[in-house]
């Protein structure tokens, strides 16, 4: 089916475009009362994710109030280490648990890259977003890193002290780490196939967590697997025509490494300078942020105003994707967000006439 807007992939292809498309990570959540209710109907987060048509209905719920140009898969980056049989749930207004870890010698060894058919349910959702989407805008697989992953399967749930048991392991017993991760590179570069297989017009992995190493343990753990990752999906005949994207937040001093992964994009978050960001990488990679999420919590007019700081500073060459610098905040302002949008759009088409 061809798209009525591509400029979302045409930025992460460096192409020109009329304007710099915008979406942004988290779009489908709790800042939306109509998401909040579609939770309440499923009962939980993960039956919420688990229904194909029901994640299909929050995918599009923001794309119906704001001109985004870029849907995105509603799920979760922790449905891989579910289907190694870690077991996920999610309390009510509480973070991820796992109900076993994945910690030492034993349990890492017992791990295997799991059945993709353990996971139809998320490329069900793929198919139906897309038949759903008829081709309004390009729609974004994504998975977590295998690093990030490492880190709740490691912990079991999220951290107060910086994934310290996981930083632990990088020192002490980086042979454990690197089989952990190992295995989850695996397993991220089969589910992104499977995803762009399904209909993914574009692929995004999120390393919430990667910023937390030192820069050599980064390039290891982190860099490495994601490395192996894009080199799958560069080799697959059913995958090396989608573009990329990589995120690691809080990596604003390795983006000389970053950028030399094979992505089509790199994600910043809001801590990078993105004029400088673009005049040492632009050629070589599109860049997708940053504007700081609090932002929209603040009014509309400064909202208005640093949108647009973030448009100039970016500038009007080809391959600027605008984001946020991480997840959109549950008390964001539904209308702070039509603002973004608009002034995203205006402002950067009269940069281009
Ligand atoms: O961007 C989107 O709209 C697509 C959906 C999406 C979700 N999670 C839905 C979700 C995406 C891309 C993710 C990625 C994700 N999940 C990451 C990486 C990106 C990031 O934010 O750093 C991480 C680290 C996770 C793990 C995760 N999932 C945590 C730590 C939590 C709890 C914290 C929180 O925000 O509540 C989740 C739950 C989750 N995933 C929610 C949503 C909308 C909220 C759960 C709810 O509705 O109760």
């Amino acid at each position: 089916m061809t798209l009525q807007n591509d400029t979302f992939l045409r930025a992460l292809r460096r192409q020109p475009t009329p304007y710099t498309p915008i979406w942004l990570m988290r779009q489908a959540g709790r800042y939306l009362p109509e998401y909040n209710a579609t939770r309440a109907r499923a009962g939980s987060f993960m039956a919420l994710a688990k229904n194909p048509e029901l994640a299909c209905e929050v995918t599009l719920q923001p794309l119906d109030r704001f001109p985004l140009d870029a849907a995105i898969l509603f799920s979760d980056i922790l449905t891989i280490p579910d289907a190694m049989g870690l077991g996920l749930s999610f309390a009510e207004g509480e973070g991820p648990r796992f109900a076993r870890t994945a910690a030492d010698e034993a349990s890492i060894a017992a791990l295997q890259v799991p059945e993709m058919n353990d996971l139809r349910y998320v490329f069900d959702a793929v198919a139906t977003i897309k038949r759903a989407l008829g081709g309004r805008v390009p729609l974004i697989g994504f998975a977590g890193s295998p690093f990030t992953l490492a880190c709740y399967m490691i912990e079991g749930r999220g951290s107060d002290d910086g994934f310290a048991t996981a930083r632990r392991m990088a020192h002490a017993r980086p042979e454990l780490l690197l089989a952990l991760v190992d295995i989850n590179a695996r397993a991220v570069a089969a589910y992104l196939e499977e995803q762009i297989v399904a209909g993914a017009d574009a692929v995004m992995i999120f390393d919430t967590w990667g910023g937390l190493l030192t820069k050599e343990a980064y390039r290891r753990f982190s860099l490495g697997p994601l490395t192996q990752v894009l080199a799958h999906l560069a080799k697959s005949a059913r995958a090396r025509h989608v573009p990329t994207i990589v995120f690691t937040k809080g990596a604003g001093g390795r983006l000389d490494d970053i950028a030399q992964i094979g992505a089509s994009a790199v994600g910043l978050d809001w801590t990078v300078d993105i004029a400088t960001a673009r005049s040492a990488y632009g050629t070589h990679v599109a860049l997708q942020g940053n504007l700081d999420p609090v932002v929209l919590t603040t009014d509309p007019a400064t909202v208005a105003r640093e949108a647009e700081r973030v448009v100039r500073s970016a500038g009007a060459a080809p391959g600027h994707v605008f984001n946020l610098g991480h997840g959109i905040l549950p008390r964001t302002p539904p209308e702070h967000v039509a603002m973004l949008v608009e002034t995203v759009h205006r402002v950067s088409r009269s940069m281009r006439s």
